[in-house]
């Protein structure tokens, strides 16, 4: 059977390499995803976020794929005296479209406030980039019961200064703290409640109709295993995977679920 996902919102799936790889192993995840593209399909939109340093390599590996190439930072200035920073251009002059901000260990280890986040956020979509914002509570903050108004916030603020027509080109990653890199998974339930939240937060900074058209991933201790039933839930479009995107055949594996599982709805 052939499934035709949404046209507005077709699934997407993002690698999110992390501090990992090296030269070699960089470029043979890269290429091995090049060459099985084709059995994916184009009815999902993969992209992966390597390291800085391998950026060129990778962006070189994945040819004409139809894969996208994405970075995990970016700087909230355009340019100058910033040590260590990477800016906007830079990464589109490298070939890269899309960029990671707001990840939750960017957040937690590294000090981003919600400002810096809205900074950077800004500074990515003026470029012409399309990002991944992800949001996500801590463990504490959901055994409070406080996970909607967590997410709730991280959105308003990252979204205080973007117009709508910026949307188009953002997708949203619901990212758990305490299912990122534990094992522990969300339950479709769970993902199913947080992303309605994020949504819900959406149609109130929008409307409605912008809330419906983006979208919104989740991400934390995806695996081949459960990512075919957390996207069967209708709210979730796809997946931000981190350890498992570093295993061509798991990342390949979590691709195809996401072009069966958002297409079965
Ligand atoms: P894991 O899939 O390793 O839990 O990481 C998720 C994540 O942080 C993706 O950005």
């Amino acid at each position: 059977m052939t499934r035709v996902p949404s046209r507005t919102r077709r699934p997407f799936v993002g690698g999110n390499w992390k501090m990992n790889s090296d030269r070699a192993s960089a470029h043979d995840l890269a290429s091995s995803l090049a060459r099985a593209a084709s059995s994916v399909g184009d009815g999902v939109e993969i992209v992966v976020f390597p390291p800085y340093p391998y950026l060129d390599l990778v962006r070189a590996a994945l040819g004409e794929s139809g894969i996208a190439l994405g970075a995990q930072d970016l700087s909230s200035e355009p340019n100058g005296a910033l040590t260590g920073e990477v800016s906007a251009e830079m990464l589109l002059d490298i070939g890269a479209t899309w960029v990671l901000v707001g990840h939750s260990e960017r957040r937690q280890k590294l000090g981003e406030s919600d400002g810096l986040v809205a900074d950077k956020l800004v500074m990515a979509l003026e470029s012409g980039l399309h990002v991944v914002l992800c949001v996500g509570e801590t463990l504490e903050e959901r055994n409070a019961g406080r996970e909607s108004a967590i997410v709730e916030r991280q959105i308003g603020a990252a979204l205080a200064n973007i117009p709508p027509t910026h949307l188009e080109r953002m997708v949203i990653a619901y990212e758990p703290i305490w299912a990122i890199g534990t094992g522990v998974v969300a339950t479709p339930k769970d993902a199913a409640g947080a992303h309605a939240a994020i949504r819900e937060a959406l149609a109130s900074r929008y409307d409605s109709a912008l809330a419906r058209e983006t979208r919104i991933v989740y991400g934390g201790s995806l695996a081949p295993g459960n990512a075919k039933a957390l996207f069967a839930e209708s709210g979730v479009d796809g997946g931000l995977v981190g350890g498992a995107s570093l295993k061509a055949s798991d990342f390949l594996a979590i691709c195809s679920a996401a072009m069966i599982g958002v297409g079965a709805r």
